[in-house]
């Protein structure tokens, strides 16, 4: 069985500047198997979020393959491409980009209920996946009625309500202070299953120490390291 869920092939990003293009990724090979954890880390404009974005099929490479599960989806129509982003990764924000006249509860139901499932079900596996995150009390609050912590644990949370095979996060912890911070880290760690890998961009040493392995992004190129 390969256990591969996503893999890069040769993949390269350029922007067209006004004087001159930047080319942000160069010939990037990258594959990431179920189970793992991994950090990504840089320097601020290296490229984290171009490459989060390329992973989720949310913006295209200059060139290369991108193969999701072993399927090709460098030539997939954006309908195809839709499927997977809604069921099959999910990415995290800084900032959480939570809707503001949702609760919690119905920021968390509304990947299900894209997707066609009931209301019916959709509630009762928000209210499962608020007390995963330990918000069950506050399911009827408001995103401003909530801390920056909580607010990040409500998009947490409705990140992996659709059970997605990959989990993105881009410097989700950016925003927090160190030991709210720490608490978002522990549900990445609670949530890493056999079923599932997670990718997390973070400035932080310390929480980039804990995955099981890191990619560093310097100069276009990405490189592995084993710590
Ligand atoms: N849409 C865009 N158009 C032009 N340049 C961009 C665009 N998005 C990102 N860049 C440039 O690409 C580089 C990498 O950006 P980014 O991926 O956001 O870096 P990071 O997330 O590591 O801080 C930066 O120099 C940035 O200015
Ligand atoms: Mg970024």
């Amino acid at each position: 069985m390969n256990k591969e869920i996503i893999k890069l092939s040769k993949i390269s990003k350029k922007f067209s500047g006004n004087e001159k293009d930047i080319n942000v990724l160069k010939n990037i090979n990258l594959k990431i198997n179920v189970g793992e954890l991994v950090s990504l880390t840089g320097p601020s404009g290296s490229g984290k979020s171009t490459l989060l974005h390329i992973i989720a099929l949310l913006d295209k490479p200059t060139t290369g393959e991108i193969f999701f599960k072993n399927k090709n989806f460098s030539k997939s129509s954006e309908k195809e491409k839709d499927s997977i982003r809604k069921k099959g990764i999910s990415i995290i924000y800084q900032n959480h980009n939570l809707l503001s006249d949702f609760t919690a509860l119905e920021n968390v139901m509304m990947p299900l209920l894209n997707i066609g499932f009931s209301w019916k079900e959709s509630l009762s596996k928000a209210m499962k996946t608020l007390t995963l995150v330990n918000l069950s009390k506050r399911s009827e609050h408001f995103p401003s009625q909530l801390s920056g912590g909580e607010q990040q644990r409500v998009a947490v949370a409705r990140a992996i309500i659709t059970e997605p095979d990959l989990i993105l996060a881009d410097e989700p912890t950016g925003s927090l202070d160190r030991k709210t911070a720490d608490e978002i880290f522990s549900l990445f760690l609670k949530l890493r299953s056999k079923k599932r890998a997670i990718l997390y961009a973070t400035h932080n040493r310390d929480l980039s120490k804990r995955a099981d392995y890191k990619l560093n992004i310097l100069d276009g190129n990405v490189l592995r390291k084993n710590e």
